[in-house]
C-alpha cells in the first residue's frame, strides 16, 4: 500500500476512535461507539501491516493469529465480574509493548537518527520505556488486587512517598547518563531505570486501598494510553500517537470524574496509602432483622415509590433479568420504580448501567447518584440488591472511617430498606456497615437472583 493511502487510512481511523469515544459516553449511543472503534482498528491494522516498510509476514501473520486467537477465547470466556481484571491485564500488555519496543529501538542498529534527531528519539525512548514499566507493574498488582489474589490493604512501607521521589531522582540521572553516552552505550542505564521503574508501578497501587481501585483503574487505563504515544512517537507513527493520547486524556478525565465522585484528591489517590487502614472504624452494634421473600412481595406490591440500588453483587448473581421482571410488573401496578446508581457501583466505570440495559431496563428510570439522593427521604421502599459500600452511611457518620468523605446513597431516609445479601458480610473496602442495623432496615439473606426470582413468583402479574 502506498504511503499516502496509509496515511489516510490512519486519518480515517483517528475519526472513528474520536467517533467512537463520543458513541461510549451515553447508553444509548454506546452500541454504535463500539461499531465505530471496531472499524476503526480493523482499518488501522490492515493499513498498518500493508504499509510500505512492512516486510516481516512470516513473523507477523502467525503472531496476529495466535493474538487473535487468545483473545477471543479470552474475551468469550471472561465473565462480566471478571471484566475489571481482564481490563487491568491488558493494561500491562500495553505497558510491557512500550518498554520492548523502546528498548528494541534504542539498540536497533539501522537506526538513522544524528544530532538533535537523536536526543528526541531517546528522550521518546527513556520516557516510553519508564512510563510502559510503570504502566506494566502497576497493572499486574491491580489485576491481583481486583481478582483478590493481592490483599486489598494499602502496603504502607515506612518513609514510602521518600521512597518513590528517591525512585524517580535515581531515574532521571539515569536519564542524563543515558542521553550522554553514544552509539547505544547507554542501554546500562536504560535497563536500570526499567527495573526501578518496574518497582515503582507495583510500590504506587500496592500502597492503594481498596475503596480506591476505581481510580486506579482508569489511572492505569490513562497511563497505558501515554505509554502507547510513546511507542507511537518512537516507531514514528501517528496514528499510534493520536490513539495514545485520546486513551491517554480520556482517562485523565474518568480517573478525575472518579475522584470528585469518591470525594478525594488526585494526588493523594496516585501517591497511594489512601483507602482502607487510614483511620480506625467505629465498631458497628445492634441486630440486623431478617425478613422473607413474602413480605419483600407484599411491601413492594403495596408501594407508591419504589427505588432500587444494585452493587457488586447483583452482577455475581447475574440476577440483572429477574430485576427487570421485577419491574416491568411493579410498573403495570403503577408503581413508580427507579434505579439509583452510585458511580463506583460494581467493579468497573459504568458496571451497573451495563448490566441493567443488557437486561432492557429502560434508560428513563435510571438515575445517578446526584439526580437521585434527595428523593429517597419520599420513597416507600428501597431494594439494595448486592451492594455495600455505596449504601454505607459511615462514610457520613463516622470521620475514622475508611471510606469517610465518599459519597453515598443515603437510602436509610426512606421508609423501609431491605438488603439482599448472603451473610453480613462485609464489601469491597472491607468496612462494616452500620445500615444493615437500622431499625427501618430488613435484610433478605440469599443469593440476590434466587431470592429475587421468589420475590417475583410472589407478585401477581
Ligand atoms: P461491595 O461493597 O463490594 O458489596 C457487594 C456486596 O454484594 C457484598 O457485601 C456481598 O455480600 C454481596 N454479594 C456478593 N455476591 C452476592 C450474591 N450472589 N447475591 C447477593 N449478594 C451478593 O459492592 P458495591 O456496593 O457495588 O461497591 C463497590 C465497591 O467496589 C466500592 O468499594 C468501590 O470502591 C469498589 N470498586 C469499584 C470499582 C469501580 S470502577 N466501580 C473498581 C474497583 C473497586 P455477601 O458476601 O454477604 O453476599
Amino acid at each position: 500500500m502506498a504511503q499516502g493511502l496509509v496515511t489516510v487510512a490512519y486519518i480515517a481511523a483517528s475519526i472513528l476512535f474520536i467517533l467512537a469515544l463520543g458513541g461510549l459516553s451515553k447508553q444509548e449511543t454506546a452500541r454504535r461507539g463500539n461499531v465505530y472503534g471496531i472499524v476503526g482498528m480493523a482499518i488501522a491494522i490492515i493499513a498498518t501491516i500493508a504499509a510500505p516498510e512492512v516486510v516481516s509476514y512470516g513473523v507477523l501473520v502467525p503472531a496476529m493469529i495466535i493474538g487473535a486467537v487468545i483473545g477471543g477465547y479470552v474475551a468469550k470466556k471472561v465473565e462480566m465480574t471478571g471484566m475489571p481484571q481482564l481490563v487491568a491485564m491488558l493494561h500491562s500488555f500495553v505497558g510491557l509493548a512500550a518498554v520492548l519496543v523502546g528498548i528494541a529501538s534504542y539498540i536497533d542498529p539501522r537506526s538513522v537518527f544524528v544530532g538533535v534527531e537523536a536526543t528526541i528519539h531517546e528522550v521518546e525512548i527513556f520516557l516510553g520505556v519508564f512510563i510502559g514499566a510503570i504502566t506494566f507493574t502497576g497493572s499486574i498488582i491491580a489485576f491481583g488486587k481486583l481478582d483478590g489474589r493481592i490483599d486489598g490493604k494499602p502496603l504502607m512501607l515506612p518513609f514510602r512517598h521518600g521512597l518513590n521521589a528517591i525512585a524517580v531522582l535515581i531515574c532521571l540521572w539515569l536519564g542524563y547518563m543515558f542521553l550522554g553516552i553514544p552509539d547505544h552505550g547507554g542501554l546500562w542505564a536504560l535497563l536500570i531505570m526499567t527495573v526501578i521503574a518496574f518497582a515503582v508501578g507495583a510500590h504506587l497501587v500496592m500502597g492503594i486501598g481498596g475503596a480506591d481501585m476505581p481510580v486506579v483503574v482508569s489511572m492505569l487505563n490513562s497511563y497505558s494510553g501515554w505509554a502507547a504515544a510513546a511507542t507511537g512517537f518512537m516507531l514514528g507513527n501517528d496514528l499510534l500517537i493520536v490513539t495514545g493520547a485520546l486513551v491517554g486524556s480520556s482517562g485523565a478525565i474518568l480517573s478525575y470524574i472518579m475522584c470528585r465522585a469518591m470525594n478525594r484528591h488526585f494526588v493523594s489517590v496516585i501517591l497511594g496509602g489512601f483507602g482502607t487502614g487510614g483511620g480506625s472504624a467505629a465498631a458497628v452494634e445492634g441486630e440486623a432483622v431478617p425478613t422473607s421473600h413474602d413480605n419483600v412481595a407484599e411491601m413492594l406490591s403495596e408501594a407508591n415509590e419504589v427505588i432500587i440500588i444494585p452493587g457488586y453483587g447483583m452482577a455475581v448473581a447475574q440476577a440483572q433479568s429477574t430485576v427487570s421482571e421485577i419491574t416491568k410488573r411493579l410498573r403495570a401496578k403503577n408503581i413508580n420504580v427507579r434505579f439509583a446508581i452510585h458511580p463506583v457501583a460494581g467493579r468497573l466505570p459504568g458496571h451497573m448501567n451495563v448490566l441493567l440495559a443488557e437486561a432492557k431496563v429502560p434508560y428513563d428510570i435510571v438515575l445517578e447518584m446526584d439526580e437521585i439522593n434527595e428523593d429517597f427521604g419520599h420513597t416507600d421502599v428501597v431494594l439494595v440488591i448486592g451492594a455495600n459500600d455505596i449504601v454505607n452511611p459511615a462514610a457520613q457518620e463516622d470521620p475514622g472511617s475508611p471510606i469517610a468523605g465518599m459519597p453515598v446513597l443515603e437510602c436509610w431516609n426512606a421508609r423501609t430498606v431491605v438488603v439482599l445479601k448472603r451473610s453480613m458480610a462485609t464489601g469491597y473496602a472491607g468496612v462494616d456497615n452500620p445500615l444493615f442495623y437500622k431499625e427501618n432496615t430488613r435484610m433478605l439473606f440469599g443469593d440476590a437472583k434466587e431470592s429475587l426470582d421468589t420475590v417475583l413468583s410472589k407478585i401477581e402479574s
